[in-house]
């Protein structure tokens, strides 16, 4: 093991850093905080372990130093400009996101990809490798990096690992389909413990594991003769969100004051219907507007009495698949505001942008509704955070089925986003939901969120790999 560089007992890998290089305003290069659940998600266990982080910084061809920023000690991968087209914009997001989204985009495969991504999992493996003391622990997370876990093991025997998979993982037809799918089987076999979202996750995974591999699976231990003879255990660990600053900001007068302007700001329509989403194909925001657009066509609801607004922070601007999607729903919502505005109030006010906390905290406290309509979801952590906000038991979540937070969310107004209709009824029960009815559903989530929060996720998992160290 090299002794040149200082060794951590903990150590994350992930395919971002939990920072992103940006322009500041003055042209000087600045660090800030990058978007996806993951980040918000994983942040607050490692303030509490005295851990390092490996990931790629956001950029092509950036060689940086290991550095320490906000007291997490930043272990920075680099990958070329070929690399990011390859492993990620291709590999990571044209092959296996749609096909673990159940196939909603068709999947690309090119042997190429493939090649990219076992030569930047190899990467992240060996950085990780030589960052972590002996008989230490590393958690590897996501799909960007199935391979690492048995790269890893490889390298270093003596480690405890954690794998955990933040999105779908696809019934066997499905996965079938990918030419490369043994080894991604044997790669995240590499973990002791490889965590899902949904059981539904962790069963289709071991269905693979037992189809593909004919290894012996007893319940959710899979007997791994690589590298062993071992164990592996792969069940559901449903992730959630860090929910203090959300009802804390929830409480903060000038944040109210902002809810308020920000309805103000939309002609004071009686509803406000908020769909919040990073612009991707899986998160069903074409089905959205376009149950949205027919409630205005047919007159059950008129741009004067209700809006909805759409936050699609961009996203993986340079995969076709987006390049498309990003299109679509720009023609549609302008046909919308085209045939249904008035001078003084719009259909859908359409925002292609990220916004920071405290006025995605706004726009939920002034939100009547909020629709998450996805196709297919892991787990869906808007869904969450909208719930943490309604301190005041106001609001009402339309749910999709097909998402990870539907397993637990059940007090949410549950659709199937494919059936417009039952979509179209589904806004306007919740644009018709009396008061009281509103509090009692939002309280029975609020305690569901509140009592299962990021924290406890990161502490069930960290327990159960504790449990495989102990038992060694
Ligand atoms: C999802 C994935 C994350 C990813 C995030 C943002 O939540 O599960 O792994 O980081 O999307 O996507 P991006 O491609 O920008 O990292």
């Amino acid at each position: 093991m090299p002794t040149s560089t200082p060794t951590s007992s903990f150590v994350i890998v992930a395919n971002r850093l939990p920072v992103d290089r940006v322009q500041g305003p003055d042209g000087s290069e600045v660090w800030r905080r990058s978007p996806g659940g993951l980040v918000a998600a994983l942040e607050p266990v490692m303030r509490a372990v005295d851990g390092a982080w490996v990931g790629w910084a956001g950029q092509p061809d950036l060689e940086l130093k290991p550095f320490t920023e906000d007291g997490i000690r930043l272990l920075p991968v680099p990958l070329s400009a070929q690399e990011v087209e390859e492993y990620y914009e291709g590999f990571a997001n044209d092959t296996i996101w749609p096909l673990y989204h159940d196939v909603i985009a068709p999947p690309q495969f090119h042997r190429e990809w493939w090649d990219a991504y076992v030569r930047v999992n190899r990467r992240f493996a060996d950085r990780a490798a030589s960052a972590v003391s002996e008989g230490g622990t590393v958690w590897v997370h996501d799909y960007q990096l199935q391979l690492v876990p048995a790269m890893l093991r490889e390298r270093r025997p003596d480690l405890t690992i954690g794998y955990f998979h933040h999105i779908p993982f696809p019934a066997h037809g499905l996965y079938a389909q990918l030419p490369w799918r043994d080894q991604v089987l044997q790669g995240l076999l590499g973990a002791d413990v490889v965590g899902f979202q949904r059981a539904q996750d962790a069963t289709n995974f071991l269905a693979a594991v037992r189809r593909r591999l004919r290894l012996d699976v007893k319940g959710s231990t899979v007997s791994v003769p690589y590298g062993g003879p071992r164990t592996s255990v792969a069940r559901a660990f449903p992730i959630s969100i860090d929910t203090t600053p959300y009802v804390e900001l929830a409480a903060r007068p000038d944040v109210r004051a902002r809810a308020a302007e920000i309805r103000e700001g939309l002609g004071n329509p009686k509803k406000i219907l908020l769909g919040v989403d990073r612009l991707d194909y899986t998160k069903g925001i074409r089905h959205r507007i376009k149950a949205f657009g027919e409630l205005l066509d047919q007159g059950r609801i008129s741009v004067e009495d209700v809006t909805l607004v759409q936050v699609a922070s961009p996203s993986r601007e340079r995969v076709d698949a987006y390049v498309q999607l990003r299109d679509e729903i720009e023609l549609a919502v302008a046909r919308i505001n085209g045939d249904h505005d008035t001078m003084d109030h719009t259909a859908i006010r359409y925002l292609h942008q990220g916004f920071p906390r405290e006025e995605m905290v706004a726009l939920y406290l002034a939100a009547d509704a909020m629709l998450v309509t996805a196709l297919r979801d892991g787990m869906n952590l808007v869904a969450k955070e909208y719930v943490a906000t309604r301190g005041d038991h106001r609001g009402v979540l339309v749910l999709s089925e097909f998402t990870g937070a539907a397993d637990e969310l059940r007090q949410a107004v549950l659709v199937n986003p494919h059936d417009i209709e039952g979509l179209k009824d589904a806004i306007m029960q919740a644009v018709e939901m009396p008061p009281r009815e509103q509090a009692r559903r939002m309280r029975a989530l609020r305690k569901r969120v509140l009592e299962n929060d990021v924290n406890a996720w990161s502490q069930e998992f960290l327990t159960a790999l504790e449990n495989v160290r102990s038992s060694r």
